[in-house]
């Protein structure tokens, strides 16, 4: 019976973390595809991961497309309390998360 509680401990855990939004890279190629620099997509990708799951689970880069998380990003900007240029930072993470997965 012990064991079968610990099985499920492990399962429980194991799904969660598959369930997890983690976020890629950035790489080269990333920056290379949509003309930026590894820093920016590094700072935009902190960004999100900082800034966007006090009130949600982190949400993957391809569960919208780009237009979208144009309009998303106005909207939460200010729940985020972050500036203009941060949003922006986070916009080209993004949408250059999105295009390397094409
Ligand atoms: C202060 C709380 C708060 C913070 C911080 C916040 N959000 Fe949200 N977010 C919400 C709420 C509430 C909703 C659902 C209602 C809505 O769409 O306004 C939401 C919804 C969303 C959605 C789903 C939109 C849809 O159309 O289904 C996305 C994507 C999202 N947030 C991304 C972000 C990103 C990216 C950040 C960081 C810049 C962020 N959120 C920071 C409160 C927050």
């Amino acid at each position: 019976m012990k064991k079968f509680k610990l099985s499920l401990v492990i399962m429980t855990l194991l799904v969660a973390a598959s369930c997890a939004v983690k976020y890629a890279g950035p790489t080269q190629k990333m920056a290379d595809q949509c003309s930026t620099d590894m820093a920016s997509l590094e700072m935009g990708k902190s960004l999100l991961e900082q800034e966007c799951q006090d009130c949600h689970k982190l949400y993957r880069t391809t569960d919208f497309g780009p237009e979208q998380w144009q309009h998303i990003m106005d909207e939460m900007a200010p729940k985020a309390k972050i500036t203009d240029a941060q949003k922006d930072q986070i916009l080209t993470y993004i949408t250059c998360d999105i295009k390397s997965k094409k």
